[in-house]
């Protein structure tokens, strides 16, 4: 039984290549093909019913049901498990838990992840149904309402191993999301590729693996419906793809702790993702400000003129940052008495300008400092805080201070000895928010200055394809020693687990809300930090990419999400930085970063026609910051993504599966940038539905001004888009509140309201305003907000507080401009007074009135 379509043959010598003989040993099928030498179809696969696990009977537990799986014949791995328990966990209507684990001995599970219980459902309710297959062991999930068969693992054994653990299933279709962080489209490639998850400090390129670990899926299954995979598990990991479509989980540690989400919708297959990792964090209003970063701003009064210079030139700025220059030696928790010596007062100066501060903080605490002269490493190895070597030492790796130890936040006393450092450091330095680089963690020397021990653990039987060939590339030993386990274990937990101890430490230091960005991250990382996209290139391609980037990390719960505006690495033109300036002013984190021997890139340094596009889109987004920071409230209360992929919103329209040159703003703003060099009009899919433009255009193509009405059929348009332009446009039957742009949010946020109603065809809208304090914790929980709903229908636009505080006193609407209005109005009237300050469009039958109400 070898006859299997080409598509759906499993690879059978996945763990090591394997000649004839062997594979037939294996007892699996060789059919070698030339075309395929190099990636392709696996030579080696498995037959039909390859013998694997046999299950027996199903019992009752409190979650759920579990059976007993055995093996009656080894598998060609060492140290086989060989009998296993299965628990089937109903934990929702719409979420399934399946658990495989070693009854006999306890293995890793992965910590901190903010599992919620979930609601036990009763069988009617759900959307799914499982069916199980005992010889050789396999499951089959269903979605209930169409029969489509979403998980099928008959296809190929399980196995189950001390260090390799792999199961396959079938995909109901090849539109699958996730699984990063890798340099990839929305939707991935299946043409037989592979991803591997394992946190690693490099620069965003093809097939490697990035920064973080997602062992997360969407899939759109069809007919408008989606489901999701999490397989919790925070071992080096690797995820094969192929055209069956169908795809392999091999992972070489923990258990496996699968997730299956049914939607039915994509979104909802978010919201249950989310359920599991928790909700993101409500982020100080302040930081959806502009940001500007530079590695290279030298010293206190460089840094000075960089703000001075932008605000001269009228720049809004919101935070002003400094990368590792501010160090002494480069040692974190220190600055550089001479070109730093008065940063206590420079930051003092930016908060009196209303400007924030945020510097960066490595993990690794330089080691070699002459006694007495360096308290964090000192104080650190007296309470024993520093990751350790198989023999009890401290492990020293080599980051940029030179010989480095590094925290393990898995302890108690690392993270309240953190605390410490960050209470002693903000005491002199007050910064607003703390950016946590290099946690993957980085190392520039392979495990450690005195190399690894031969193990297991750092020989691992099977070693994923990871950057580097073996675990410890750029990191450290994975024999080390942490509280809860082996780094092998917790490496890609360290970004998560220093983001949590970050965050506690700013929230008992600062008593407001917190402000982290992570490079590394893992699922629940959104709860404490935001996160950029690393040392992106100075490219056009990359700009591409930063779209798919940013809106997996939506999906991942990390909403706060943006790439360096510009590019990071390598010098920047005038128009990259123009586009991606459009561009970044839509990522939800929008920060200009730099590296070092790059040209200049703050907005101020370009001619004036860049310049004044920067700044009216730099406007724009601050213009609408009341209605990004509604959207993360949103996020943070019910887990709706802030940048939207256009699937999310449009499930049913096939156009907008794979589409990931333009996105959303929650469900009423489509944004389509330009991404290519010279490009002056795009051709921009708008789904169908009536879009309204929310900017003015000159070109010679075309003339059109704001409140320009699309009915769109679902259509590919060409839209203008000189070098000042990125097209936005406003959906019919949404009102998005936003405020007269500033130079800072501070003094944004008591600016006049302009509320703009896009009416739907038959003349209605709505929006929403979330509002608070901006800063203070928890104000939604403790009910400390104000929320009000703006309605618009039969020629009137009503605000209807749903709930009032103080936060909105003295805050007032100026204008409000309805897009849609099918004649000229005969009168305005605004709280039952006439107005007289009021126009009309004939072209774009926008109404316009601009008194106080
Ligand atoms: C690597 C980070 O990705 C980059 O943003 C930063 O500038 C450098 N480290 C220096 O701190």
């Amino acid at each position: 039984d070898c006859t299997i379509t080409v598509e759906r043959r499993f690879d059978c010598a996945r763990d090591r290549a394997l000649s004839e003989v062997e594979c037939v040993e294996r007892g699996c099928c060789y059919v070698p093909s030339p075309e395929s030498a190099f990636g392709g179809p696996p030579w080696c696969f498995y037959p039909v019913s390859y013998p694997g696990y046999r299950m027996g009977p199903l019992s009752p537990t409190s979650r759920g049901q579990k059976a007993t799986l055995s093996r009656p014949t080894p598998s060609y791995l060492p140290r086989d498990i060989s009998t296993l328990q299965l628990e089937v966990m109903p934990e929702d209507t719409g979420r399934l838990h399946l658990t495989l684990k070693d009854p006999s001995s306890t293995r890793y599970e992965v910590p901190f992840v903010a599992v919620s219980s979930g609601r036990a459902t009763g069988m009617q309710s759900r959307l799914y149904d499982v069916e199980f297959q005992p010889d050789p062991f396999g499951f089959i999930v269903r979605r209930r309402s169409n029969g489509r068969v979403l998980v099928n693992t008959t296809v190929a054994p399980l196995l189950y191993a001390d260090q390799y653990l792999q199961l396959s299933t079938l995909l109901a279709s090849s539109l699958v999301s996730g699984l990063g962080e890798h340099y990839t489209h929305l939707t991935l490639d299946l043409n037989w590729t592979s991803v591997t998850l394992w946190n690693r400090d490099m620069a965003p390129h093809s097939d490697a693996n990035l920064y973080g670990s997602h062992p997360f899926c969407l899939v759109q299954d069809g007919d408008g419906h989606a489901h999701g995979i999490f397989l919790l598990n925070s071992n080096a990991m690797e995820v094969s793809l192929q055209p069956a479509p169908a795809l392999t989980w091999v992972t070489i540690g923990g258990i496996l702790d699968f997730y299956i989400f049914l939607g039915p919708d994509p979104q909802s297959v978010v919201q249950q993702y989310h359920q599991v990792i928790g909700y993101p964090m409500m982020p100080p209003y302040w930081s959806l400000g502009f940001h500007l970063c530079r590695w290279g701003y030298t010293s206190t009064n460089a840094t000075r003129t960089v703000v001075q210079r932008m605000h001269q030139a009228q720049f809004p700025l919101d935070v002003q940052w400094n990368d590792l220059d501010y160090a002494d030696k480069r040692r974190v928790f220190t600055f550089d008495p001479k070109r730093f010596g008065d940063l206590p007062e420079m930051v003092k100066e930016f908060h009196q300008q209303g400007i924030k501060y945020v510097i960066i903080l490595d993990p690794g605490i330089s080691s070699t400092s002459p006694p007495g002269s360096y308290k964090p490493f000192e104080e650190g190895e007296r309470r024993g805080v520093f990751i350790k070597n198989l023999t009890g030492q401290m492990l020293i790796g080599k980051v940029w201070p030179g010989a480095t130890a590094f925290p393990d936040f898995t302890n108690p006393d690392a993270v309240s000895w953190w605390e410490e450092c960050i209470r002693d450091f903000h005491a002199s330095v007050s910064l607003d928010g703390l950016w946590i680089d290099m946690n993957e963690p980085a190392s520039f020397v392979q495990g450690s200055v005195y190399g690894c021990p031969d193990t297991d653990l750092e020989n691992p039987p099977y070693v994923p394809d990871v950057l580097g060939g073996r675990l410890n590339s750029g990191t450290l030993c994975m024999t080390s020693v942490q509280g809860l386990s082996a780094h092998y274990n917790l490496h890609n937990l360290y970004g998560l687990t220093e983001a949590m101890a970050t965050y506690s430490a700013l929230l008992k230091v600062r008593r407001s809300r917190p402000f982290v960005l992570s490079r590394s991250s893992f699922p629940g990382l959104g709860r404490f930090a935001a996160h950029w996209t690393g040392d992106v290139q100075s490219d056009w391609e990359q700009l591409q990419y930063s779209i798919p980037a940013m809106l997996l990390f939506g999906l991942y719960g990390v909403p706060l999400v943006g790439a360096d505006v510009c590019g990071f690495r390598g010098d920047t033109s005038e128009e990259l930085c123009v586009r991606w300036t459009q561009l970044g002013a839509f990522y939800p984190f929008m920060r200009n970063h730099n590296d070092r021997p790059n040209t200049s890139q703050e907005p101020y340094v370009f001619g004036q026609l860049a310049q004044a596009a920067m700044r009216s889109v730099l406007m724009l987004r601050y213009s609408l910051l009341p209605f990004l920071y509604t959207l993360f409230h949103y996020a943070h209360t019910s887990a709706s993504t802030v940048a939207r992929p256009l699937f999310l919103e449009f499930p049913f329209d096939p156009n907008c599966q794979t589409i990931d040159r333009q996105f959303l703003w929650g469900s009423s703003l489509l944004i389509s940038p330009v991404l290519e060099q010279g490009a002056l009009e795009l051709a921009a899919y708008l789904p169908p539905v009536t879009w309204y433009s929310l900017h003015n255009v000159n070109s010679t193509i075309m003339h059109y001004a704001i409140g320009q009405p699309y009915h769109s059929r679902g259509q590919y348009l060409l839209l203008p888009a000189p070098l000042d332009t990125i097209n936005i446009h406003v959906r019919e039957g949404h009102i998005i509140p936003q405020q007269v742009p500033a130079l800072t949010t501070a003094a944004s946020r008591s600016n006049p309201f302009l509320l703009t109603v896009a009416l739907s065809t038959k003349g209605w809208a709505r929006g929403e305003l979330f509002w608070d304090d901006g800063d203070s914790l928890d104000t939604f929980e403790h009910g400390d907000y104000s929320y009000i709903l703006f309605i618009a229908g039969q020629s009137q636009v009503v605000s209807e507080p749903v709930k009032l505080n103080r936060s909105v006193q003295g805050l007032v609407v100026g204008e409000v401009r309805v897009f849609g209005v099918p004649t000229p109005p005969a009168g305005v009237w605004a709280n039952r007074e006439k107005v007289m300050d009021f126009s009309y469009c004939w072209d774009t039958m926008v109404s316009n009135q601009s008194a106080q109400i």
